[in-house]
């Protein structure tokens, strides 16, 4: 990946808006080579990747960016009726050929569309088309003729071929109402059936052959489509819980009974691991996830999770769909003090089949870093929408905040914080002063004044009462007084959750 600053001079920018935006995602992740590297070969390669580092400096960024670099799903996972078994259905994975191929089958097996006017008018009668007093066409919503205001429509069984009709439609197990009429036309020596539907203002003309067609369709199981082809290869599983995870049956208060209920395989849910077949699952804070770490290791061994019903009291309990395929890359994050809460075998699991990354907080300050901060405040404005761009005078003091920061929460010198949701905060605080006085652009000004209203409240209530301590003995009750914490830090410096 080539950085634009190659041929970017400062004297050429005067906002921010002369800075290049990089169109292709992880380009537009700074400061973490490690990451975006390894999370292209994730990509390529299918790996796992488990992101490690504080929050808001890219984690979730460079997970959403990796999904851009895989192929798009190629297929698509139904359940399927099992006649024998209801509550064991089966699962069917589709590719996108066969996929189009059935759709032109259901497409063939649609007929045609035909004006009312090009059928016999006897069945545009019968459908409402025609009136048969006068033999003027009109909608089949209009239940009188507008033409010479007699009633069009006459009940079903009362024309002429009423009966005819009705013992043809029987025999093709078609009901004859004035929605559908069934007759028959030559062709050549024999006769054959011909249905005619209506299809808003237009007939829709099926002859045998098509009738065939949609025969043998219907007798095919019944399936419902859990996971499309067209999806998001993104799945974000942060915090779900078992049933999201995994999946489930929902419960059906008849128990599935044929008549009433409805039919278990229509009752599966697809869990997030299984939509993300294909994708990448991204799950931020994994250890958060607890005990549901072990099914996650699971489903990756064996690429399938099956679905059951989740709930013990459910009938949704009774039903089972084995195997469904979830093969994903997982891209995890966490914080440094968590990892050892990771569950050690899925962490082996990463690990033996992908990549970890400790995350950069912070990076030199030189000018290219200088050019990609610009880069991000730019990328932040445009992500926006809402706010105007930023003056070049204004971005340096941007930077200027980045340094100090780095200095102060990184610890580093001469370098540039990485903890970039915060800064974009900062942004965007100064582009709404910006937007409230009405310029078209981020002055030096606005940032400056931001700067003094986007203070953490820590730094804030220090301001006031002179420091934390002072703070709390003159505001809190006893038992925020016995929080270790208060007592802890009484310096920003000192405190690990100012970013
Ligand atoms: N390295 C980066 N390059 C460009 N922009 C960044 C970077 N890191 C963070 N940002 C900006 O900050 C926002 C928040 O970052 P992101 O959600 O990826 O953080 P995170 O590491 O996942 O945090 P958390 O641990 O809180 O989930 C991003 O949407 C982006 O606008
Ligand atoms: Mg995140």
């Amino acid at each position: 990946m080539g950085s634009p600053y190659v041929n970017a001079s400062d004297s050429d920018i005067t906002d921010s808006t002369s800075v290049k935006i990089p169109s292709s995602p992880l380009e537009r992740v700074i400061g973490q080579p490690e990451a975006v590297r390894l999370a292209l070969v994730a990509a390529k390669q299918r790996r796992n990747l488990l992101l490690v580092g504080p929050p808001g400096i890219g984690k979730s960024m460079i997970a959403q960016a990796l999904s851009f670099y895989i192929p798009r799903p190629q297929q698509e996972i139904r359940v399927v009726h099992n006649p024998q078994q209801p509550e064991r259905p089966f699962f069917e994975v589709k590719s996108a050929e066969e996929i189009s191929r059935e759709r032109e089958e259901t497409s063939y097996a649609e007929g045609y569309l035909s004006d009312p006017r090009q059928v016999p008018p006897s069945v545009a009668e019968r459908l409402g088309y025609r009136c048969p007093k006068c033999g003027q066409y009109s909608s089949y919503t209009e239940i009188t003729c507008p033409h010479c205001s007699s009633q069009k429509l006459q009940g079903p069984g009362q024309g002429p071929f009423g009966d005819v009709f009705n013992v043809i439609g029987a025999a093709f197990g078609v009901q004859n109402n004035q929605e559908r009429v069934t007759s028959t036309r030559r062709v050549g020596e024999r006769s054959e059936i011909i249905v005619y539907e209506r299809a808003g203002e237009m007939v829709r003309v099926l002859d045998e052959k098509t009738l065939e067609r949609r025969r043998k369709m219907e007798k095919k199981n019944p399936s419902k489509v859990i996971i499309p082809l067209d999806r998001n290869p993104f799945v974000l599983a942060t915090g779900a819980s078992e049933t999201e995870l995994l999946g489930d049956v929902r419960h059906d208060p008849y128990g599935g009974h044929p008549q009433l209920g409805t039919l278990p395989y229509e009752r599966v849910v697809a869990g997030a691991v299984h939509e993300a077949h294909e994708g990448v699952l991204f799950i931020d804070e994994i250890t958060h996830l607890g005990n549901l770490q072990r099914f996650i290791l699971t489903a990756m061994q064996e690429r399938s999770f099956p679905i059951t019903g989740r709930n013990p009291q459910s009938a949704g309990a009774s039903v089972r769909v084995d195997r469904v395929p979830c093969d994903f890359i997982l891209v995890a994050a966490c914080n440094i003090q968590d990892l050892q809460t990771i569950l050690s075998p899925l962490r082996s699991r990463i690990l033996g089949n992908g990549y970890e990354v400790l995350m950069e907080t912070a990076m030199s300050d030189n000018d290219e870093n200088r050019y990609k901060y610009m880069q991000f405040i730019a990328q932040e404005i445009s992500t926006d929408g809402k706010i105007p761009p930023m003056s070049y005078e204004a971005m340096q003091i941007v930077i200027e905040e980045g340094k100090r920061r780095a200095q102060i929460v990184d610890k580093k010198e001469n370098a540039l914080t990485l903890r970039l949701r915060e800064m974009g905060g900062l942004v965007r605080v100064a582009g709404d002063i910006a937007v409230i006085e009405g310029s078209k652009l981020i002055e030096p000004a606005h940032v400056r004044e931001a700067l003094k209203l986007y203070l953490p409240v820590e730094e804030k209530i220090k301001r006031s009462y002179g420091n934390l301590q002072n703070a709390m003995s003159s505001e809190n009750t006893m038992s925020q007084r016995a929080e270790e914490y208060f007592y802890t830090y009484t310096s920003k410096q000192d405190d690990p959750s100012y970013q």
